[in-house]
């Protein structure tokens, strides 16, 4: 399991996070959501022990994170993460090396990466532009790269920061199926973003953080329903929470699901 205990976090003069006690595992999907500065990207930072909080701690399989070289590396087979910047996270020229980057450093038999990370890059959609130097790649096309960078590890736990701000809409789309495929296969996933309706559609469990605090979990259905809340966090409703409040319409998780009440 994941969590934080009174997880509190500070840059050299400014606090950041105060005293966040979350758990990661509760749902298959995890959103956080909360306005620009918050200290989204901070979290996941340490979650991933980039960063060391001053007070509280981490937890994994409930035990404070280890923080040796050897603790770290065992963390980032099972916790992996996606940074908001892919730049943070790709060092090699090529994306071939890249992705199988990771999976060489453990050893993994070669037969084995190539057919991993092909089926990382068609799961992303990279196949189109897999030749191309990184240098030369697309905001986007970096960002699928990087993700497919974290999905060839097949860890228990997936975060993603952002991992659709820079996708086109059908990008969007097919990270929407592939953290419900994810989810679906017993593995967490952890994940910020500023799509609001697209958090609300594909979470089961939601942490709203208002300048480092948390101001709201619990699911979807009643997270979301509190406008004054959100509004106070930098937040919106999802469209289709705001739907249901016109005459004549349920609450829907999905477009899909809208139109197919319509259907019947
Ligand atoms: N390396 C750093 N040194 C000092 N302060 C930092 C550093 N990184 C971030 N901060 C500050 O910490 C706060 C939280 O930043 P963070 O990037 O975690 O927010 P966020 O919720 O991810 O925002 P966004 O929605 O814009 O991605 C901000 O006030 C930011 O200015
Ligand atoms: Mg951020």
């Amino acid at each position: 399991m994941l969590a934080t205990d009174y997880l509190s976090f500070r840059y050299q003069d400014e606090d950041v996070l105060h005293s966040l006690s979350l758990d990661f595992a509760r749902y298959p999907v995890t959103g956080l959501v909360g306005a620009n500065g918050c200290g989204k990207s901070t979290l996941f930072m340490l979650l991933s022990g980039l960063l060391r909080p001053q007070r509280g701690q981490v937890l994994w399989q409930g035990n404070p994170l280890d923080y040796s070289k050897k603790g770290l590396l065992a963390l980032r087979q099972r916790v992996v993460t996606v940074f908001q910047d892919p730049d943070q996270q790709l060092f090699y020229t090529d994306i071939d090396s890249d992705i199988a980057f990771s999976l060489r450093n453990l050893g993994v038999p070669e037969a084995e990466i190539t057919r991993r990370v092909d089926d990382a890059l068609t799961l992303v959609d990279a196949q189109g532009f897999r030749q191309q130097p990184i240098q030369y790649l697309s905001h986007g096309q970096k960002k699928r790269v990087a993700i497919a960078g974290a999905l060839v590890m097949d860890a228990d736990y997936l975060l993603l920061d952002e991992p659709t701000a820079g996708l086109d809409p059908a990008g969007r789309q097919q990270m929407i199926t592939l953290i419900q495929r994810i989810a679906a296969s017993g593995k967490h996933v952890v994940i910020s973003s500023h799509d609001i309706d697209l958090i609300y559609e594909i979470c089961h469990g939601i942490f709203v953080i208002r300048q480092g605090r948390l101001v709201a979990s619990g699911t979807p259905d009643t997270v979301f329903q509190d406008a004054q809340m959100l509004h106070n966090a930098g937040l919106v409703q999802p469209w289709l929470v705001k739907l249901s409040r016109l005459p004549g319409f349920g609450l829907y998780r999905s477009e899909q699901q809208l139109f197919d009440s319509r259907d019947q």
